[in-house]
């Protein structure tokens, strides 16, 4: 219309929503736009609700206006728009304390190294016994995310409008989405393609809690974005990636009505009705999964027990310690933690001493391990050791890894 110079908008990616009255309203993937723009050498022009989410690019030249008339203004210089600043948001909702677990220490050891290493657990036992509570616990162990991963987390919110007020958070995401969900909100899609769960919790926790109430579709469609982290949604002509980097916590009973192993509460189908229930998850998905505690119900003695010494600050310290340990090993090489390690990498950080060796090797054809089984091992070795401060994979630490591996059934 010839309101403004349009040689001085050449310089300027434009993204927002504009009204008929000339508001400019919040459009997803203000981030990521203003990213691009400072790629392209260009300035940013983005909804004032946005500022503070555009202003996380950096060096970026960020124009964030409420409306067509103040971006006018601005542009002939008459009043000025104000410079966003980045918003960040409160660590919030670290969830309950370890301490108020009575009991259950294999699987807050487990909890522990999961949550050290990045690996994918699996709690199975009786309803009652604790499993939402101790999954529920993690996102009080788990380190904050550093610079570089909140702005990665950032990106996905930004995409999928879920910034909160342009905020970008250093809390490690905790997604646990409800055993209903379907494809499309877990792996990501939809008309106007939305990334799923799997990646609103990338560099963070996906929590599946009574895994076997899932569609068996939809649990399939996770293994691939499990191993590579990454996933790959289709559309008509074309797909779209977005990252999946995620650890797996999943909680399941152990049949249907939940007491099998219990002869006075157990239904009148047990055993068989728990190989059916358990059936609901294919093999190759529990394959995926390096820890495997079986969580035991908890006595109303149990119950009444002083609470624990060590609480959620204990732990997440020693996790912080393996963690850092870590990212000065792998720094640069790629991966983040032991459970990204893959291949050579793997061999030269984790090949346990001699007895270790012998260990892994007698168990592997005893368990009947597959090689995908053999390394996962190795990677959970590898995190137990860095707990311990060792800096040579021992016996001892195949030796646990070992013990929350899966065996595959017999047939
Ligand atoms: N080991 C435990 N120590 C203390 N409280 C427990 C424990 N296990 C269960 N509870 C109590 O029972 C409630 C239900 O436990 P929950 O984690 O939902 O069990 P599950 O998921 O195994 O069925 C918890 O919120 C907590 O109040
Ligand atoms: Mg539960």
């Amino acid at each position: 219309m010839g309101a403004c110079d349009a040689e001085a908008l050449a310089h300027y990616v434009a993204v927002g929503e504009l009204g008929l009255d000339g508001r400019i309203a919040p459009s997803p993937g203000v981030l990521l736009a203003a990213l691009h723009a400072g790629g392209e050498g260009k300035g940013l022009i983005c909804p004032a609700a946005q500022g503070a989410e555009a202003a996380w690019a950096g060096s970026v030249e960020v124009l964030a206006a409420p409306d067509l008339l103040a971006l006018l203004a601005h542009l002939k210089g008459t009043a000025l728009l104000s410079t966003p600043q980045p918003g960040e948001a409160e660590v919030v909702g670290r969830g309950p304390d370890l301490r108020q677990v009575k009991g259950q220490e294999t699987a807050k050891r487990a909890l522990e190294i999961a949550a050290a290493g990045g690996h994918n657990l699996l709690m199975s036992g009786p309803p009652g016994a604790g499993k939402s509570l101790l999954a529920a616990c993690l996102p009080g162990i788990l380190p904050p995310l550093t610079p570089s991963e909140a702005l990665e987390v950032s990106m996905v919110a930004s995409v999928a409008g879920e910034l909160d007020g342009g905020k970008m958070t250093r809390t490690r995401p905790f997604r646990s989405p409800h055993h209903s969900a379907s494809m499309p909100a877990l792996v990501g899609g939809g008309l106007k393609v939305r990334p799923g769960e799997i990646s609103m919790a990338h560099l963070g926790v996906l929590f599946l809690d009574e895994l076997p109430e899932f569609q068996r579709a939809v649990l399939d469609s996770l293994r691939q974005p499990l191993e590579t982290g990454t996933v790959s949604v289709a559309r008509a002509n074309s797909h779209v990636t977005f990252p999946a980097r995620v650890q797996l916590i999943a909680a399941m009973n152990p049949c249907r009505c939940g007491h099998l192993g219990d002869p006075a509460l157990a239904c009148s189908r047990a055993p068989r009705c728990a190989a059916d229930y358990q059936a609901r998850v294919s093999e190759p998905l529990l394959d995926r999964i390096d820890l495997h505690v079986e969580v035991q119900g908890v006595s109303a003695a149990d119950l009444t027990l002083p609470p624990p010494a060590e609480g959620s600050t204990d732990v997440a310290q020693r996790v912080a310690a393996a963690r850092r340990v870590q990212s000065e090993r792998y720094n640069g090489h790629g991966p983040r933690t032991n459970a990204e390690a893959d291949g050579e990498l793997l061999d030269e950080v984790a090949t346990p001493d001699e007895p270790g060796r012998k260990l892994l090797a007698d168990a592997a054809a005893a368990m009947r391990l597959s090689a995908r089984g053999v390394h996962r091992v190795l990677r959970v070795s590898r995190t137990i050791a860095d707990l311990a401060g060792a800096h040579q994979v021992g016996r001892i630490h195949v030796a646990e890894a070992l013990s929350y591996r899966r065996q595959a059934p017999r047939n």
